[in-house]
């Protein structure tokens, strides 16, 4: 994807947030704009159209407003006709355990139709049925214990041949991870949560997910960040 094309995608889905104050759109138009991640997701052979998305960790649910400004492009004619189409959601389902969060993205995309967030802590809420389960940056927050626990359930709603991607930080890559722990716990400071993370170095994160009867293929996800960050899919043995 371009820049141009990524700046433009970005503008569009943060403009969703002015209503919701001057943070929250500048955190979203700073963030879709910076983080290869979501125009990675763009790539039908990682997200797949037509299906039922379910975001855990949902924050500010950026991942709706981007897929939906993509759709918007696409059925306006503006999308390079070198790209594949953008995946469109049937539903899009975000959890989130951040009232705060989940008040920001239930105002700012309250036009879509497909999409829903709930407030919920990952570690006991009911998992709704999804073709693709996305846990992008939030499994490190969840004890050791409470990972394992979870990625074994997201693996039983996905035995029907959906997927999980996974984005997560590198603890045994140092100077990219001190970095993105560092922000991490400044956010959990900021929200008054505690300030505990629970990482693994990459082979960790895979060797989890092998356990879990999980096949990975993995896709380095940090370019132009100072971040160890990788993207997992994982797909049921
Ligand atoms: C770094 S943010 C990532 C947000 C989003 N996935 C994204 O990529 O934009 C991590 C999110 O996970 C949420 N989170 C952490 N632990 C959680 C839990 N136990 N239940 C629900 N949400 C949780 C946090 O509140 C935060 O919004």
């Amino acid at each position: 994807m371009s820049g141009a094309l990524r700046v433009a995608l970005a503008d569009r889905a943060a403009a969703c947030y002015r209503p919701c104050g001057q943070w929250a759109w500048r955190f979203a138009r700073g963030k879709l704009r910076g983080d290869p991640m979501y125009a990675a997701l763009l790539d039908p052979v990682l997200l797949p159209d037509r299906a039922r998305v379910l975001d855990l960790g949902c924050g500010k649910a950026l991942v709706a407003a981007w897929l939906a400004a993509a759709a918007n492009l696409f059925r306006q004619g503006d999308w390079p006709p070198a790209l594949p189409p953008p995946p469109s959601p049937v539903g899009y389902h975000g959890i989130e355990r951040s009232a705060a969060d989940v008040a920001v993205a239930s105002r700012a995309l309250a036009g879509l139709s497909w999409l829903r967030i709930a407030g919920g802590d990952l570690r006991h809420v009911q998992l709704p049925p999804a073709d693709v389960v996305l846990l992008l940056d939030v499994l490190h927050y969840l004890e050791p214990e409470a990972q394992y626990a979870l990625l074994a359930r997201v693996r039983d709603q996905i035995s029907g041949g959906g997927r999980l991607l996974l984005r997560v930080g590198d603890a045994g890559a140092s100077a990219g991870y001190r970095i993105s722990a560092a922000v991490d716990r400044l956010v959990c400071l900021a929200r008054g949560q505690p300030p505990r993370l629970h990482g693994r170095s990459l082979d960790g994160w895979r060797e989890l997910l092998d356990d879990l009867a999980l096949d990975v293929h993995s896709l380095p996800m940090s370019d132009g960040t100072p971040f160890a960050n990788t993207l997992l899919l994982a797909r049921p043995r």
